[in-house]
């Protein structure tokens, strides 16, 4: 008997697309299974203002290909200099629908973050007014706290203070990765949702290290031990309303990741809603892959779910490419590291 699931087309709640071509190379990936995406600002220079998102947005429209349908959502980076009318501007045009904080320093192209958060309070209160959602890079950067407990120690010393003192901001906990991650996001009330990668779903800090190091499971937050994963699971096939699919698909060329000093990012955008249904299948949630990857996030968005639909089929192992040659470089497609039996039709 074939199986066929049929979801709500779904969306992805945390991307990067880069610019040029590579924009060009992954855009596809995407947009052949996705109706709308979270787009990252931490281009170079960063995405900051309205008139920056303007632009992006119809760079990104332009290298989309013909007969390919696809709704790039905008976000700004938050620096110490943004001006809070520009983000009220912004949302209000409909535009932008989130800004991204992160800390200087946390990530691939960070530095512009933020340093001092009294600086970017008169944005985040203005923010908090009108219902925009601060989507939230948590890591400390602080180089004494161990890489592994970055995220565990930025909820207690930043996201939670920060949260107290800006009643009424709504935010997404981006890329979860510990089991500190899911406890808080699901105390956390209406205001707080969590996006959750489909690589930390499947690897832990081993796939990384264990038998020879694998720079194409580096990402940021880095993968954490095998407890954290089983939690990131147990949240993202629960059907909790506060989780849902931000695939942190970050493509870089493999030169850049096969290198003494490698970037962080999987690129997960081609293989993602395959990979997706496998994990729900074994943790027997299939029911609740639909919520996970189309329902939660509009709603936390405010946003209308999306009324065209994807199927799967399941049936031999699927092949992908191993990767996508884009005109920047080669990008290699995440391995899940075993067979996968989802079909995505179309
Ligand atoms: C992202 C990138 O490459 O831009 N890398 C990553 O490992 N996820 C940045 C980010 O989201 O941290
Ligand atoms: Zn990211």
């Amino acid at each position: 008997m074939t199986q066929t699931l049929t979801l709500r087309r779904p969306d992805d709640w945390h991307l990067h697309l880069r610019d040029g071509a590579m924009l060009k190379g992954v855009l596809p990936e995407t947009a052949r299974h996705f109706a709308r995406a979270i787009i990252m600002p931490n281009l170079v220079p960063p995405v900051v203002t309205m008139a920056d998102a303007k632009a992006y947005r119809a760079r990104i429209l332009a290298a989309l290909p013909q007969g390919m349908v696809f709704e790039p959502l905008m976000v700004l980076y938050l620096t110490e200099g943004t001006d809070p009318a520009d983000v009220a501007a912004a949302a209000a045009s409909g535009l932008v629908k989130a800004v991204k904080l992160y800390p200087a320093g946390a990530t691939t192209n960070s530095a512009s973050g933020v340093r001092d958060f009294d600086k970017v309070r008169a944005v985040l209160d203005k923010m908090a007014e009108i219902g925009l959602p601060l989507c939230v890079h948590g890591e400390v950067t602080d180089s004494s706290v161990d890489i592994f407990d970055r995220e565990a120690v930025f909820i207690d010393t930043v996201l939670d203070p920060l949260r107290r003192k800006t009643p009424g901001l709504r935010v997404v906990m981006e890329h979860i990765t510990t089991r500190q991650g899911v406890d808080y996001a699901r105390d956390g009330g209406d205001d707080l949702g969590a996006t959750i990668t489909t690589h930390h779903l499947i690897i832990n800090r081993n796939h990384i290290l264990a038998g020879g190091i694998k720079p194409h499971y580096y990402c940021l937050p880095v993968a954490k031990r095998e407890a954290h994963r089983l939690a990131l699971r147990e949240a993202a096939t629960s059907g909790d309303a506060r989780f849902f699919l931000g695939t942190d698909s970050a493509p870089h060329v493999d030169a850049l990741k096969e290198h003494a000093c490698g970037c962080a990012g999987c690129f997960t955008a081609t293989n993602t809603m395959a990979l997706l249904a496998h994990v729900f299948e074994e943790e027997a949630a299939l029911d609740r892959l639909e919520a996970f990857t189309s329902s939660n996030g509009p709603a936390f968005y405010r946003l209308p779910a999306n009324t065209n639909t994807l199927t799967l089929t399941k049936g031999d192992a699927v092949r992908w490419p191993a990767k996508i040659l884009t005109e920047a470089g080669p990008v290699t497609v995440f391995d899940p590291g075993f067979p996968v039996h989802w079909h995505v039709e179309g």
